[in-house]
């Protein structure tokens, strides 16, 4: 419905009918459980003057960043919205917050998603299993909104101390969101309130640039800045008199930041993912045959080699293959009843020199005619393990004996004439004459 644009209009038509009926349909009131708020701005849209998440962005960062039925981390969870729609949407939420009453409200809204009470610090700190599939979240912007007087809830702490244990809740969290998916972030600058001889000067803190640096710091990169562009009728109504008296800009968006957890290409394969895998590597199996190239070396394997890979018959890339359309080996010859798919293979085995390999393959020589080119595709759905346990397994004769004389086998005449003291002469006599029917070529 809406275009994946940096900047979304909440005003739109379309965007105020679909919260509507979000929170109808839902009866979401993220408001409850804020009695104990003290806001210093009406920074949000507002709803008894706190901030009340909107359900419209919800649904679109879960369904563009997150998988589908991905499980989705929350450790400011606030109000009920982003549970709610998460779970109506079927993903599996989590929402941590340290204020009890917030999470009492919204368990009474909806009991499916997993509302946890208690210091994300604490929490995230258990264990480090990566098992979240993305990080959406909004955080206290410091103290524009104070949730309540627990000193661990961060927006009763200073700036410094805040951003502190901001990082530090959004590292704990990385830590356990799988590799290649996204975490976002919804938050606003705010200004700085301090105050210099009774002059407030008002500048921007930079909280967005802080967010930004210390996510960048832990590996989390930067990849959308999208603008939520808020309702204005708030605004409109104080802008003039404020940017008269001091040039401030009445602020009527959001940020909404996406960062990056290992690689947005795969991140964005596992969202796009079908259900299917493609391709089977070394006994891992891939999504795309670019998730297999950027997981296993993507400089030096391009996307087009792994495929290529996947799609060779020969044995050294047996453990690459396409998955429903798995190869079999292409026996291309067969020497003394050994299948073989090419003349180094040969080589390998043998010891044999490749020219004489080619040489004794294309000879008329009965010597060699247990060295033949497959033409017949006899081996036809052999496997490679089943080929190599038979190189393996079975010893080639090099040469066939050519001639059968009494019983005997031998490789020439003069073999055979020195076994019955006979000259050479006198034993293709013998062979060619019908009287002699124990003396015959083997053919
Ligand atoms: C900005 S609010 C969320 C408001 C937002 N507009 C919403 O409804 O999603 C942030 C939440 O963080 C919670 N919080 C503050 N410090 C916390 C901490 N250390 N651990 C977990 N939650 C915390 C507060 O209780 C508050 O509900």
């Amino acid at each position: 419905m809406i275009h994946p644009f940096s900047v979304l209009d909440t005003r739109t038509k379309e965007w105020q009918s679909r919260k509507r009926e979000w929170l109808d349909k839902y009866k979401i009131q993220s408001e409850l459980g804020r009695d104990e708020t003290v806001s210093k701005s009406g920074f949000w849209e507002q709803t008894n003057s706190v901030s009340v998440f909107d359900p419209v962005l919800t649904q679109h960062m879960y369904e563009w960043f997150c998988p589908p039925k991905g499980k989705i981390l929350d450790p400011f969870a606030g109000g009920s919205v982003r549970g709610i729609v998460g779970e109506e949407l079927g993903f599996k939420y989590t929402g941590i917050d340290i204020s009890e009453n917030q999470i009492l409200a919204n368990r009474e809204q909806s009991d499916k998603p997993n509302w946890i009470v208690g210091d994300s610090i604490d929490i995230l700190r258990e264990n480090e299993m990566e098992e979240y599939d993305f990080i959406f979240t909004c955080p206290p912007y410091h103290d524009l909104e104070v949730y309540s007087d627990n000193p661990k809830d961060i927006s009763t702490q200073t700036y410094d101390e805040f951003i502190r244990n901001l990082e530090y809740i959004m590292y704990l969290s990385s830590k356990k969101l799988k590799e290649n998916r996204f975490i976002g972030i919804v938050v606003s600058e705010i200004r700085e309130l301090s105050t210099t001889r009774n002059y407030k000067k008002g500048t921007y803190k930079g909280f967005v640039s802080d967010i930004v640096k210390f996510m960048e710091k832990h590996d989390l990169h930067f990849y959308n800045d999208m603008i939520l562009f808020n309702s204005q009728h708030q605004a409109s109504r104080t802008a003039g008199t404020y940017f008269k008296r001091n040039r401030k800009i009445a602020s009527v968006h959001q940020n909404v930041l996406i960062f990056v957890k290992g690689n947005p290409d795969l991140a964005t394969e596992v969202i796009e993912w079908n259900g299917k895998y493609v391709c089977k590597i070394d006994g891992k199996k891939y999504r795309t045959y670019k998730e297999a190239s950027i997981s296993i070396n993507h400089d030096e394997l391009g996307v087009s080699e792994v495929t290529r890979r996947c799609q060779s018959k020969k044995s050294k890339y047996k453990e690459w293959q396409t998955i429903g359309k798995e190869t079999k080996p292409d026996i291309r010859y067969i020497i003394d009843s050994v299948p073989f798919e090419s003349i180094p293979q040969i080589n390998k085995i043998t010891g044999i020199v490749d020219s004489h390999i080619y040489n004794r393959i294309l000879s008329d020589n009965p010597l060699y005619r247990h060295w033949i080119k497959n033409d017949d595709d006899w081996f036809k759905g052999l496997t490679y393990r089943e080929m190599e346990n038979i190189q393996v397994g079975t010893e080639i004769r090099p040469q066939l004996p050519t001639i059968s004389c009494e019983g005997l086998h031998f490789y020439s005449t003069f073999e055979a004439g020195r076994k019955f003291g006979l000259s050479k002469e006198r034993i293709r006599q013998k062979l060619k004459d019908d009287k002699y029917s124990d003396y015959f070529y083997l053919t």
